[in-house]
């Protein structure tokens, strides 16, 4: 910050601007070299051997690149230049193809590439480490670069069937990977929901399954919107997009979906299915139980004619051929496939079934089609069940086990499991705040942390791990705008997977420099999660003081202004100096202000009642997941502000009551006691059925002050925050002992019997 306050002085917007080099992912080695700064300027010309075409293209992009971020015009150029240039050059001495070295003095900029790739990751780093400003000229910092990624495989995939995107959103999003050095692109084409590719041999593909009449609202709710949805590529637009991704070296790679997730095929061609019909291109989200029958043979002419036409259109040595989520239901009911495993001899055995060995078999056809034409596949790890066909490769979801089983079986793997990887998955907590999606919870850390090549494997066996990759499904995401938020800032802490030898990762340094990368995305006009950008409050009860303690903070350090009284604040508010205290009511609203951009408004409302801020002691034990900061959570004055239990605002117990002794230092009168449930009975988690008040002076004999039984006659889901208000006649003592008792789960329940889980934010007295 400070730097680049000294640095920029703003002449009319044109003044100068430094380079940083810690961009994202950070290479692998930069020194610091003696001698002057290189001052880049629209007189800047950038040099490429002549007649390579490719080069033409890496010079031309980093002209494109440069305008864009300083609005600087540079021009390529082939003259033999001496200074004020940049040039381009592959033949880089390095095992990794996708190496390069950048080496900067006063005179020029040379990025030489151990290919055309690894000159254009050069390009990408230098770009990154131009800052985005309108200026007339750029210094960059006599440097010497070496970088090369850990993985030759860096993928990220899109799912266009459950939601198509038109040609220029996918564009665009194959240059928001080539900004973070992934050099994959999985593209899943097909699905119940839609067939996405053009296939002139079979033109009911897209002519009847690429369109569905109709699309459920929610959560597969039952109720739908009416809106038919559809889409498809035809053969140029899909060639365009592969020449449009390999000219940023990005291999596009085709999934088709088999032999599950072809509803939208079937209803095409409904001959292809056990029963013959009729199907429907559906409008749900699930696993469904229609699949491409494994019996009949035109199964196998449909496949192969289709992959023939597919393999035209993509280059790519792999083709992605699914194997996911194939229920058998249909196939153990079904004459053609029976005979087909009779046939085959195949049995139940090993711990699989003589279906599974089917879909082996299915898979198996399919490769062997595909290596006689020179190519190779990528399964699902669900093509592990039974036997791996012989040369597949396997793309672990379901954890990381089935790669791993994969690769101790000699097979390469792509790891991409749910846990670290499945950009679907919510990114805050507060899922309330957030567009409606498919669940799970993947903040930016958590992907920051994969490891893709666990210990557990040998050396030689980690060999067979290709590379991490992130996913995208998007049942729930319908816009590019949302698209983008799903994916960014995650691609940025997964790029580090990706690229960075994982001792030279560091998600504190990470966050310092994605600010930078940010200033990017604002200028490409990409859209993005800004959750690390957030002020995060802490809240702490201070039984000494009898107050709250709150201490706010942002990645960056950023100025944060705040008003106690609920009104929005604003730089006129007060700043943020350090902890403070609260001990009235308050509403809390803070928000971090950056060159005049707010941050979203935190807000917190406080409420105090005699119990708050006293020291209280639990005397049973929260479940695991939803203790939270325990005790403290109950007396902090902070209320859950609506039935989301997983904010860390209410604290959970199952099986067990939640036993609270509240000391409230001195003998206190008291009258009333409020406490909330949190209630989703889907979730299992019902209203207590009991709370029940102790008073003691001594803190061991306790005296019964109230006992009050809760029904609830409900006899269908409901979720709500039930709030219970008991008074009761003054008593004065020192200790209060709150016990709150769970219901046992009703009849119609499907928990039925059993203790359900109670949540509860805070214990009122008054
Ligand atoms: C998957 O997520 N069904 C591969
Ligand atoms: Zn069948």
């Amino acid at each position: 910050m400070l730097l680049g306050f000294i640095t920029s002085c703003s002449m009319g917007g044109r003044g100068t601007s430094e380079a940083d080099y810690d961009v994202i992912p950070l290479p692998m080695e930069i020194t610091q070299e003696t001698g002057d700064a290189f001052s880049l300027t629209s007189a800047t010309k950038i040099k490429y051997p002549e007649g390579n075409d490719k080069m033409k293209r890496n010079a031309e992009f980093l002209v494109e690149y440069i305008n864009i971020a300083t609005g600087l015009k540079t021009a390529v150029s082939n003259e033999s230049l001496s200074e004020n240039v940049i040039i381009l050059a592959t033949g880089l001495d390095s095992n990794n193809s996708e190496a390069y070295n950048i080496n900067i003095n006063s005179k020029a900029i040379t990025i030489t590439g151990a290919s055309e790739a690894g000159v254009f990751y050069g390009i990408q780093t230098l770009r990154k480490a131009t800052p985005v400003e309108e200026v007339g000229s750029v210094l960059y910092s006599a440097v010497n670069i070496n970088d090369e990624p850990r993985f030759g495989y860096r993928g990220m995939s899109l799912d266009v069937a459950r939601h198509f995107q038109p040609v220029e959103f996918v564009k665009k999003y194959i240059d928001m990977l080539a900004l973070h050095n992934v050099n994959q692109f999985h593209w899943h084409l097909t699905e119940d929901q839609g067939w996405r590719i053009e296939i002139d041999s079979y033109p009911r593909l897209t002519e009847v399954g690429s369109m569905r009449n109709e699309t459920v609202i929610g959560r597969n709710s039952g109720e739908f919107d009416g809106i038919p949805h559809g889409g498809f590529y035809t053969k140029d637009e899909l060639k365009d997009i592969v020449e449009y991704a390999k000219e940023r070296y990005i291999t596009v790679i085709p999934e088709v979906d088999l032999p599950g997730h072809m509803l939208a095929a079937l209803t095409a061609y409904p001959e292809l299915g056990c029963t013959g019909g009729p199907y429907e291109v559906v409008g749900e989200w699930g696993v469904f139980d229609d699949i491409l029958c494994a019996g009949k043979e035109e199964t196998f002419t449909f496949l192969e004619a289709v992959l023939t036409e597919v393999m035209e259109i993509f280059p790519s040595e792999y083709i992605h051929i699914g194997g996911d989520e194939a229920p058998k239901t249909r196939w153990e009911e079904c004459p053609y496939c029976q005979a087909r495993i009779k046939e085959l001899g195949l049995t139940d055995r090993d711990g699989h079934n003589a279906e599974h060995y089917l879909q082996s078999y299915v898979t198996a056809r399919v490769e062997k089609f595909l290596n006689d034409h020179g190519r190779r596949i990528i399964g699902w790890d669900e093509i592990l069940e039974g036997e791996l066909a012989p040369n597949a490769t396997v793309m672990s979801w379901r954890g990381m086990e089935g790669g791993i089983q994969a690769a101790r079986m000699g097979h390469d793997v792509i790891m991409t499991p749910t846990t670290y990887a499945y950009f679907d998955y919510y990114q805050a907590q507060n899922t309330d705040e957030e567009p409606l999606g498919i669940g799970g919870f993947l903040p930016l850390e958590q992907v920051y942390s994969f490891e893709p090549a666990p210990d557990i494997l040998t050396d030689d066996e980690k060999k067979h791990i290709l590379g991490p990759q992130a996913n995208l499904w998007t049942e729930y995401i319908k816009e590019p705008w949302h698209v983008e938020y799903m994916v960014l800032p995650r691609l940025a802490a997964m790029s580090e997977v990706q690229w960075m030898q994982p001792e030279n990762k560091n998600y504190e340094n990470f966050l310092e420099r994605l600010p930078r990368l940010i200033k990017h995305y604002d200028k490409l006009d990409y859209t993005y999660a800004t959750h690390v950008f957030d002020v995060q409050g802490k809240y702490t009860p201070n039984f000494e003081t009898n107050s709250l303690d709150v201490v706010f903070s942002t990645i960056d350090d950023a100025d944060v202004f705040y008003s106690l009284d609920g009104t929005e604040p604003s730089e006129s508010s007060i700043k943020y100096e350090g902890k403070f205290s609260i001990s009235e009511d308050a509403e809390i609203n803070a928000v971090a202000i950056r060159d005049g951009v707010k941050s979203k408004v935190l807000n917190e409302v406080v409420k105090v009642n005699k119990a708050t801020y006293r020291p209280i002691e639990l005397l049973t034990t929260p479940a695991r997941s939803y203790e939270y900061s325990g005790a403290e959570m109950l007396i902090d004055g902070l209320t859950g502000k609506n039935t989301n239990y997983r904010t860390g605002r209410w604290i959970g117990f199952q099986g067990e009551d939640l036993v609270a002794v509240i000391d409230m230092q001195q003998p206190t009168e008291i009258s009333s006691i409020k406490i909330n449930n949190a209630v989703v009975t889907g979730d299992w988690i019902f209203d207590s059925s009991e709370i029940i008040v102790e008073t003691s002076d001594d803190k061991n004999s306790f005296v019964t002050v109230v006992s009050e039984k809760i029904t609830d006659d409900k006899n269908e889901h409901w979720s709500e925050i039930s709030t219970h208000d008991i008074t009761f006649e003054p008593v004065t003592a020192r200790y209060f002992k709150i016990t709150v008792k769970p219901s046992v789960m009703p009849e119609w329940h499907p928990g039925k019997g059993r203790s359900a889980f109670i949540f509860v934010d805070e214990m009122s007295l008054n």
